[in-house]
């Protein structure tokens, strides 16, 4: 179908390729990791699983796995789509993320403790799995291999809103200074693949950026370690709907905790 949006090669390996495509009217990005040498792929925050499920298709990738970078709608809405095409795929989340009332579709759960991390392994190709919530109670950030899937916990210029259900500011802080000195052990060239694709202050709109341009223009973690002037940033709460709907669920979460 030529209506099908185009997924976009961003990284090309000896060992791994990289698809990304953005998917729905939410910026969304979604990323395609593929293990050469195996043909495993695994799909990280799939807006559509059926999409995904005929990219591997055409081109003989097996889609063995689904990570969760959190559990948002827009993050995980193709997973139920992705289950019905492909039963046996393996779906990803943090176990902490049933605190913004998760309850799935979801076949395997993280559950290590914030600002620690864990392996998954695609094929021959293993990645580190860090829990960094403060977007959400569970988000996680994979990296290794060249490559940073930083979802909602960090943009191109700036970090996820933390004002949502289940968000924490305090906690977003930590996880950005805990980001921070990972980061800056990486190569500078690494690629960091956000999960929205949000214009930059200066008007551009790029897809990715690498680990270098990141430790220099995001203003979150510009402002990491410093709780002062964190806590003053402006994207870290929006006065929409979103915002009222969170007031309303942790209002409702206090009555029934009394
Ligand atoms: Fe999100």
């Amino acid at each position: 179908m030529s209506t099908l949006p185009r997924s976009n090669t961003i990284y090309d390996g000896a060992e791994m390729l990289v698809l990304q495509a953005q998917l729905g009217d939410w910026d969304n990005l979604n990323h395609l990791i593929i293990c050469k040498s195996s043909g495993q792929a695994t799909i990280v925050d799939p807006f559509s699983g059926r999409y995904w499920a005929r990219v591997c298709g055409e081109r003989g990738y097996t889609l063995t796995s689904a990570l969760l970078t959190h559990s948002h709608w827009d993050h995980s809405k193709g997973v139920a789509g992705l289950l019905k095409v492909i039963p046996e795929v393996r779906v990803w989340v943090h176990q902490l993320e049933s605190g913004r009332g998760w309850e799935g579709p979801d076949t395997d759960r993280w559950d290590h403790s914030p600002l620690t991390s864990v392996d998954f392994h695609l094929g021959n190709l293993t990645f580190k799995v860090h829990c960094t919530p403060g977007h959400t109670p569970g988000h996680v950030t994979i990296c290794g291999h060249g490559i940073v899937l930083s979802g909602d916990c960090l943009f191109l210029g700036r970090c996820g809103r933390t004002d949502l259900f289940g968000g924490d500011m305090r906690a977003q802080h930590e996880s950005l200074i805990y980001l921070k000195s990972i980061l800056a052990e990486f190569p500078e060239d690494w690629l960091v693949l956000p999960g929205h694709q949000y214009a930059l202050a200066d008007g551009s709109n790029p897809t990715f950026t690498t680990v270098g341009e990141l430790l220099v223009g995001n203003a979150a973690l510009a402002a990491a370690g410093d709780w002062d002037e964190f806590s003053r940033l402006e994207f870290l709460s929006f006065d929409d709907s979103l915002a009222v709907r969170a007031r309303r669920q942790r209002a409702k979460t206090r009555e029934h905790s009394h």
